[in-house]
């Protein structure tokens, strides 16, 4: 048999998954899934992770456990397929972060640019818990202990996979070849790679009330797609529009097919088309705003009635996890068999 591939990916439940998910690995997962190509895959609920910077509110981390899997579920990904997982389930995670940490130096954390940004942000300044800035390794055994081909994640998550496959490489040659070098998987086009927020920040969070979540109230989606960032210059409708930063095209890009056009504006036969009248000027923003929410609940209204529909029954949503977890944990048990025989640490083999 040629060698299997294997998929490994996760969220930290520490909210309800937005459109920015969505695009950016949600849709995705749900098209490797059903490609039939994938040996094995597993989606991981990173609740230990999410402790690295929650951990005084684990409540937090609690209650979004099924809001994630919903999320999940109402997506498309299929248990009987795809395995979904909670971390901490798998004690053997933990075991091989600790082993793995042998192998990584403390400059080589701090030159981590997304652990850089995250310490940044969260103003730890020099009070960096020791628990949060070593989750890369942590997350290389999330990947590891799967022996993972491939992780589909957004583009901030290119540091992590450069640390594990570097974690990888040292492993196999310091004791033996057991560890399998993963891939990440990026999104097809730019704009899934990086939705901004509502408000045209760089990035969608909830800190900054700038998300579009898949389970918000159309009302509540109309509202935030109608006060959404566009030109600051475009203030008449004559003017000419600037494309730039104009976070109503970034989605449009990221969600728009262009045989959307016949139903909901017929004027326009493209994206295109509607993008060079913008420019031209002639084309107001609530137009577009509103071919926007036509657009976006085209995509969201099936997510929706299904998550809905789960949501009746949330015990059957914690037993798929659960199921998931003990499917998951025979997985990494045998991976940190396979280690711990590498490190001649298997004394009573
Ligand atoms: N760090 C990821 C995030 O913040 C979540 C995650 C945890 C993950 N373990 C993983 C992603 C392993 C890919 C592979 O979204």
């Amino acid at each position: 048999m040629s060698n299997p591939k294997i998929i490994l990916t996760g969220d930290r439940p520490t909210g309800r998954l937005h459109v920015g998910h969505y695009v950016g690995s949600l849709k995705r997962r749900v098209e490797l899934q059903n490609s039939g190509e994938y040996d094995e895959i597993h989606i991981m609920i990173a609740d230990a992770q999410a402790l690295t910077d929650n951990f005084d509110n684990p409540e937090k981390v609690r209650s979004n456990i099924s809001e994630v899997a919903l999320d999940y579920l109402s997506c498309g990904l299929d248990p009987e397929i795809s395995n979904i997982l909670i971390q901490s389930y798998i004690p053997e995670l933990t075991e091989l972060t600790f082993y793995y940490s042998n192998l990584v130096t403390v400059s080589r954390l701090q030159r981590n640019p997304t652990v850089k940004s995250e310490i940044k942000m969260r103003g730890f300044n020099t009070s960096i818990p020791v628990g949060f800035f070593t989750y890369p390794i942590s997350q290389a055994a999330d990947i590891t202990a799967f022996k993972a081909t491939t992780v589909p994640v957004g583009e901030d998550q290119l540091p992590m996979l450069e640390q594990a496959r570097e974690i990888v490489r040292s492993f196999n040659s310091t004791y033996e070849e057991v560890l399998v070098e993963p891939d990440a998987l990026l999104p097809e086009n730019q704009a899934c790679s990086r939705l901004p927020g509502t408000d045209g920040k760089a990035k969608m969070s909830k800190s900054l009330g700038n998300c579009i979540y898949l389970s918000d109230e159309p009302e509540d989606i109309r509202k935030k797609i109608m006060s959404m960032f566009t030109d600051p210059n475009h203030i008449r409708i004559e003017d000419p529009g600037s494309l730039e930063g104009n976070t109503v095209f970034i989605y449009l890009d990221a969600f728009c097919k262009d045989d959307m056009f016949a139903e909901h504006l017929p004027e326009y036969s493209c994206l295109q088309e509607l993008k060079d009248h913008y420019q031209r000027g002639g084309l107001g923003d609530v137009k577009v705003k509103k071919f926007l929410y036509q657009v976006l609940m085209e995509e969201l209204s099936p997510i929706q009635a299904r998550r809905k529909e789960l949501e009746k029954d949330i015990p059957a949503v914690m037993e798929i996890l659960r199921q998931g977890s003990i499917a998951a944990r025979e997985v990494a048990a045998s991976t940190l068999d396979d280690v711990k025989r590498a490190m001649k640490i298997n004394y009573f083999d």
